[in-house]
């Protein structure tokens, strides 16, 4: 780092901005692994959730604030003395808490969403930053909606939360509405006119409505901000979060252009975003920067040439930057167990011998059915094998299912249920229809409601498995489950018998004293 590099602080939200994107809820055991990633990036900050939303939430961040090694670790909260006492509560046995706290600021939230007052607001804002500080020394505040805010009342309100004791500031393009210009000269007018903003960092936070978001973010930091908060594979609300890994690459990349470092080892990357894929159950677009398919392909014959020639032809970075190593070991039934325990490693997997020992029996198995096994049948193998750290009350034991245009289809399930072997029968417009209905009475909860219901091939091939994902809602929350099998039926029943297993395990089911950010009255974005 040359004396003119600017450091950048990381700061994650994979945790909070994003599990508020639909269906990318997350349970306890998949946030401490991906806080574990998180913390071989050596990102700066996590923001674990929201620990006045639900007890869940609370549960979640008190125990990845516990688990945390290294990074500071926030959470957030609206200005509300409850919200900041339980924010505290949940992050203070971390070894470096932080309390972040937002109030909206733009005309149109604070008169139709807080009906406050502009004065009210800036009050709201001294007082709970103030109070955040009487608990911890870290305490970050947000302006939700600056950049639909007013440019003076952006000062005063900045201002007044410096003065009271803020240590970060961040000035959200919360609905993803700033150009990058607009954005970059927020930050430079902010540094420029508000005493004491040079002294504090100065955080940007984009969402993705236009796609900008990386655009606005790397432009922020043109501008002075010294903080990025983003989400790996860019998820979050709605369009989604700035992507962590863009952001890291495009300032690596271009590091003479932008004069700036993050303290992020990128080889650490491609497992990182694999492993946010694998516990949210969410698939990336091919083309996706970075992290898809696609993105160190070359598929045209002269890129081909010109990469064997010299990958800078047409290569800006190299795929072993961001932890890809550039070939594979192709992995059949001749495989030991150390590259596959390896390729594991390399798809975002950190699993104990014994799991790893469990998961290369059933390798050996595919691989006796299948020539090749690629890494998307490991990582479905993986992603649908539990581990006896998350012991099941619902188990398949065995199915019959009758697919007919004659009769009506029929399914017989029995599942083990707390141990005990249960068996029912269902009829639907279709076998997997008639199971789901025999296993939803074995599990006791006749609402569930299947939302969504996706069956994919994991590979190509005659001999490919498949991959089933369903939503289901129960109580106004919803559960995800997928399941694998080289038999869609077997794998359409293993998903629905994940999700509704969630359901039943969720202390977070009736209704919470507080909403949940996604749903309730909270502005969270
Ligand atoms: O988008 C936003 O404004 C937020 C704040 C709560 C930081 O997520
Ligand atoms: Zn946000």
């Amino acid at each position: 780092m040359t004396s003119e590099t600017k450091r950048i602080k990381i700061f994650d939200s994979t945790l909070r901005d994003g599990e508020q994107s639909p269906g990318c809820s997350m349970n306890l055991a998949d946030k401490l692994l991906v806080l574990e990633h998180l913390e071989a990036l050596g990102v700066d900050v996590v923001e674990a959730g929201f620990a006045a939303s639900s007890t869940g939430d609370f549960e979640a961040v008190q125990a990845l604030a516990r688990a945390a090694k290294k990074t500071v670790v926030a959470s957030l909260a609206r200005c509300r003395k409850a919200d900041i006492d339980r924010a505290w509560e949940a992050v203070k046995d971390a070894r470096h808490p932080r309390i972040h706290v937002f109030i909206a600021t733009s005309p149109l939230h604070m008169e139709c969403k807080l009906r406050m007052t502009p004065d009210a607001v800036v009050e709201s804002a001294v007082e709970c930053v103030r109070y955040s500080r009487s608990l911890c020394e870290d305490v970050e505040f947000s302006l939700e909606d600056c950049s639909r805010s007013e440019r003076p009342f952006i000062y005063r309100v900045v201002q007044a939360a410096i003065e009271a004791g803020a240590t970060t500031v961040n000035l959200p393009d919360t609905v993803g509405f700033a150009m990058p210009e607009e954005y970059e000269a927020l930050f430079r007018d902010v540094l420029e006119r508000v005493p004491g903003a040079a002294g504090v960092t100065l955080s940007c936070h984009c969402h993705n409505d236009l796609g900008l978001a990386v655009a606005n973010s790397l432009a922020a930091v043109r501008g002075g901000a010294t903080q990025v908060e983003c989400c790996l594979n860019g998820i979050g609300e709605r369009a989604g979060n700035a992507s962590l890994e863009e952001i890291v690459m495009a300032l690596k990349t271009r590091h003479a252009f932008f004069g700036a470092d993050t303290g992020i080892d990128t080889t650490k990357i491609y497992a990182a975003s694999k492993c946010v894929c694998n516990v949210t159950g969410s698939k990336l677009q091919a083309n996706k920067a970075i992290v898809g398919e696609n993105a160190f392909a070359h598929e045209a014959g002269i890129h081909q040439h010109g990469v064997l020639a010299n990958p800078l032809t047409y290569e800006i970075m190299t795929p072993e930057s961001i932890g890809l190593p550039r070939s594979k070991m192709v992995l059949g039934k001749h495989s030991g167990k150390h590259a596959f325990a390896q390729r594991l490693a390399d798809l975002g997997f950190r699993l104990e011998d014994a799991r790893v020992d469990e998961l290369f029996a059933k390798f050996k198995d595919l691989a006796d059915r299948k020539k090749t096994v690629s890494d998307a049948d490991i990582e479905a193998l993986a992603r649908h094998s539990r581990g006896a750290d998350a012991p099941a009350r619902l188990e398949l034991d065995r199915f019959s299912a009758l697919a007919s245009d004659a009769i009506t289809p029929m399914g017989a399930v029995r599942l083990r249920f707390d141990g005990e072997l249960v068996e029912k029968t269902g009829t639907g417009d279709g076998p997997i229809n008639a199971c789901y209905a025999a296993i939803r009475e074995i599990a006791g909860l006749p609402s569930a409601r299947l939302e969504v219901y996706n069956l994919t091939a994991v590979d190509g091939g005659m001999d490919a498995q498949c991959e089933a994902t369903v939503k289901v809602s129960h109580n106004g929350r919803v559960y995800r489950g997928s399941g694998v099998s080289t038999d869609i039926v077997e794998a359409s029943i293993r998903a629905y018998i994940q999700a509704l297993d969630s359901a039943l395990a969720d202390k977070d089911a009736a209704p919470a004293a507080f909403d949940h950010p996604q749903r309730g009255d909270t502005g969270v974005h």
